[in-house]
């Protein structure tokens, strides 16, 4: 319990802003010391970013810990974004322009966005994101720009502080009637972006096209007050309130901007373009905001096909958002979606959702065009596997014969659906990759967006998941197995390893027992190697590496840990599976086990259970479903 209380102090110590207040005059002497004050908004974001560590890849390419925990797989979209934002921050023309994702549908796009706003928003928190505001500005504008023209060269030389934008109406007037022109009176504060308080951070969302008002983006009259003043061009008598007024110095989202009317998108672009927004009566108003916008692919395509868009599209970076096609990444995301949901005391499986992520992989990929590369295969290249007869090079040619790879196949909230509906299945438990795997075919042979090639492909996807999974199961069965076998492994170990030092040092082996000489066991050294694929030419190369390790415990004084060599681990429980397969298939498969079988089968389950993960359920489960395979087999 103390544990959440240091935590929530923790908290809000880290969050207890500073509040700051004070004039023109006290602030000015704040940003010389301090000029990453003076920055602007994407500059502001991508120090957010990478203020949260950025690592190198092996390929050198950077990640970003920033998006770490939320989005997985899709490094190089965020990669993108990133570059966008740091072109945009160093003053490119970059900057002048609209951010548009475009993707799939449960692409991660708002996810994307949604962690933007929520980062620049602690940001705005912390010291080094710290943001000060001209007080009684509507839109919390810089105070920088209270300095007059023929300073901010001066500015610039001195202190390498780079002033753009001129004062809103509203400040402007307040500088003349209230500050009678003195600057330093000013009043400045310190303020924290909050989308809730519409501070810094603004969306919008295009409704009905006819009747949705341009007010929205850019404010209106004030039809209450214009009388007061006298006048419409009064910026008294105007409420500097759209998104784009609030969203000024931090960011704005344009939710499904193709589907906005064209009298919007103009508004958008003059405000990337110049950096102006066109409200009212006033002559243009300075703003400085990072503007993301995402749509659809259809849409977008509709969109690129227009001429009449021309212009626009040339204002815009695009940014493709395809699914992630990493089976492992697919695992996490719906972990973390599961996590959300609450399942309470239900369990799930081992394996369950990496089944349901080779599947939807496997949706997203295209046909690999390489001989002998199947679709399973490109999986596990993808997925930094190793994979026979191909290399992680590889990946870049096979990925330069795709043509929209990632842009269809399953979407993680489908998947998502169909495991929720099969844990709400009256009675259920617990839940395992076969019911996952029903699931997701009632859901593409119910579900009415799916054509019928599409649910062909899928069926046959299914089948390759089903036979992966085959290959999980049954060695979960054998592993758990295994520990019954251990001793059994250890005298396999020994007998190989007699028999390799015989045949290395050029020697018989001499029977304990009879005395009697004997050559080496060629037959069972291939037999045991062969079942890691040592070749022929390369048996003297590992014989020789296993002995030198053998002889370093040795020195030592220990015994050698075979488990600390995964090949020849592999190698030694391949082999005793092998030999104890009948047994194996006796055990799980007898209908009538006698108390020897029932009690190694107790073991089995107890294992899967202890070491695995399993439940009860769903251990005696796999029991059978391996048993099934078993039978099937000769
Ligand atoms: N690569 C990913 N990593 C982590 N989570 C993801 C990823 N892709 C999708 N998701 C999750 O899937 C869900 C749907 O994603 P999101 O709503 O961001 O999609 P979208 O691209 O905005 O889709 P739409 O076009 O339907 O609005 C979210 O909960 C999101 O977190
Ligand atoms: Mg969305
Ligand atoms: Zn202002
Ligand atoms: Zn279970």
């Amino acid at each position: 319990m103390n544990d959440i209380f240091r935590k929530i102090d923790e908290h809000n110590k880290k969050h207890q802003v500073s509040h700051w207040e004070g004039t023109f005059r006290d602030y000015l002497p704040l940003v010389l010391e301090q000029p990453p004050l003076a920055q602007l908004a994407h500059a502001r974001i991508y120090d957010m970013i990478r203020s949260y560590g950025v690592e190198l890849d092996d390929q050198g390419h950077e990640r970003f810990h920033f998006f770490a925990r939320e989005l997985f797989g899709i490094d190089e979209a965020l990669a993108k974004v990133v570059e966008y934002l740091k072109a945009a921050a160093m003053g490119s023309e970059v900057g002048k322009r609209i951010l548009m994702l475009y993707g799939p549908p449960s692409s991660g796009k708002s996810q994307l966005v949604i962690l933007l706003k929520r980062g620049l928003e602690a940001y705005t928190q912390t010291e080094a994101g710290a943001v000060y505001a001209i007080a009684d500005c509507p839109q919390h504008e810089n105070p920088l720009h209270l300095i007059p023209h023929p300073l901010r060269q001066d500015l610039l030389e001195t202190y390498g502080i780079h002033i753009e934008g001129e004062l809103c109406p509203m400040c402007a007037l307040h500088l003349r009637q209230t500050y009678d022109h003195d600057i330093y009176r000013v009043p400045v504060e310190r303020i924290v972006f909050s989308e809730k308080d519409r501070t810094g951070i603004g969306t919008f969302v295009p409704s009905d096209p006819k009747s949705q008002d341009i007010s929205e983006l850019v404010g209106s009259l004030d039809l209450a007050t214009v009388g007061a003043y006298g006048s419409e061009s009064d910026p008294r008598a105007y409420r500097f309130d759209g998104e784009l007024n609030i969203a000024n110095r931090g960011m704005i989202e344009f939710i499904e901007m193709l589907k906005a009317d064209e009298r919007f998108l103009y508004i958008l672009l003059t405000l990337t373009q110049e950096k102006n927004i066109k409200t009212g009566r006033f002559s243009l108003i300075y703003a400085d905001e990072f503007v993301i916008a995402h749509t659809n692919e259809a849409e977008f395509k509709e969109f690129l096909a227009d001429k009449k868009s021309e212009a626009l599209q040339d204002r815009m970076i695009m940014v493709q958002m395809p699914y992630n096609l990493k089976a492992s990444a697919e695992v996490q995301i719906y972990e973390k979606l599961l996590k959300r949901a609450n399942l309470g005391q239900l369990h799930v499986a081992p394996h369950t959702l990496a089944v349901a992520a080779m599947f939807a992989v496997l949706s997203r990929l295209e046909e690999p065009k390489l001989a002998g590369l199947t679709l399973v295969k490109k999986m596990r290249l993808y997925d930094g596997q190793e994979v026979e007869g191909f290399r992680h090079k590889d990946i870049k040619l096979i990925k330069a014969q795709t043509e929209r790879e990632g842009m269809d196949g399953i979407s993680p909230r489908f998947v998502i659906n169909r495991i929720s509906s099969s844990l709400i299945r009256p009675n259920t438990r617990c839940i395992n990759p076969i019911d996952v795997l029903r699931a997701l075919k009632d859901g593409f042979e119910t579900h009415g967006a799916f054509k019928r090639e599409d649910r062909e492909k899928f069926d046959h996807l299914i089948a390759d998941v089903r036979r992966e999974y085959d290959e999980i199961a049954r060695t979960d069965v054998q592993k758990a197995f295994f520990v019954s076998f251990e001793h059994e492994a250890l005298t396999l170990l020994d007998n190989y390893l007699d028999h390799v030092e015989a045949y290395l040092d050029d020697k018989k082996l001499v029977d304990p027992v009879t005395e009697e000489e004997r050559e080496p066991d060629e037959k069972l050294m291939r037999s045991i190697e062969e079942k890691v694929k040592v070749p022929e030419s390369g048996k003297d190369a590992f014989r020789n590496e296993i002995f030198r390790k053998v002889a370093m415990a040795q020195r030592r004084g220990d015994r050698f840990d075979y488990t600390t060599h995964d090949k020849l681990k592999e190698a030694i429980e391949k082999q005793l599976f092998e030999e104890r397969r009948d047994t194996i298939k006796l055990t799980v498969s007898t209908r009538n086990p006698d108390p020897d079988q029932l009690r190694k089968l107790n073991d089995v389950v107890d294992t899967l259970v202890r070491k695995e993960a399993y439940c009860a359920e769903c251990a005696n489960e796999l029991l059978k479903y391996v048993s099934s395979l078993l039978a099937r087999e000769k």
